[in-house]
């Protein structure tokens, strides 16, 4: 695995997880598509891709990576941009996806006050398990290097640690070595 710094580090650890539950037959979802490079990746791998982001101009640039690599956009596309939050995620996706994505923050290099919020992170995380797959995989990327960033974090963690044993894995991965603010995995699997 190539890897550069920790925050590439950690988008591929995220994707190598995604790797083994995503399917060309089925739907992927990323929740938060920024400038589309997870966005990419999915709809290389998947039958059929939505991506959500509450920025006109990360849909946008998100429009011109997918098309300039040969992938269609819009409704009848293989990718679906959607520029809407991500608690909406049941109002757009019906058919129950085998990967959904977060990779939670603010864009980098962009406007930082534009980050992902508790509340509506949370509500997103839980109407997209309900939406999973069973057998699918629910990936997030937690960056607590930031107060809305670390409260978000406590919040997720503390939910993920109720949900029941029978029907769901969590798994979190936390860099041991590193910086408590660098960035962190948590996985969700959904087993019936
Ligand atoms: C860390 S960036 C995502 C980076 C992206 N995966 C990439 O490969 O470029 C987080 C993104 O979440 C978006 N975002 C923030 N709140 C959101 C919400 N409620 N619904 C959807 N997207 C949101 C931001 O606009 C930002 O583009």
């Amino acid at each position: 695995m190539k890897e550069t710094n920790i925050l590439q580090h950690t988008t591929q650890l995220a994707l190598y997880m995604c790797e083994k539950y995503i399917n060309e037959k089925e739907t992927a979802v990323d929740c938060t598509c920024g400038n589309g490079k997870d966005t990419l990746w999915l709809a290389k791998r998947a039958g059929k891709v939505y991506a959500f982001d509450i920025q006109k101009d990360a849909i946008e640039n998100t429009r011109g990576l997918l098309e300039s690599e040969g992938v269609e956009t819009g409704p009848e596309g293989k990718a679906v941009l959607i520029n809407d939050s991500h608690d909406k995620i049941d109002s757009y996706v019906s058919e129950p996806p085998c990967v959904i994505l977060f990779n939670l923050g603010f864009l980098p290099g962009g406007d930082k006050s534009i980050t992902t919020k508790v509340d509506t992170s949370l509500l997103a995380i839980k109407k997209s398990l309900d939406l999973l797959k069973v057998g699918g995989l629910l990936s997030i990327t937690l960056y607590p290097g930031h107060d809305e960033g670390n409260e978000e974090k406590k919040m997720i963690l503390s939910w993920a640690q109720s949900l029941e044993s029978k029907t769901y894995h969590c798994v979190f991965a936390n860099m041991l070595n590193q910086s408590e603010r660098a960035p962190q995995i948590l996985w969700i699997t959904k087993k019936r």
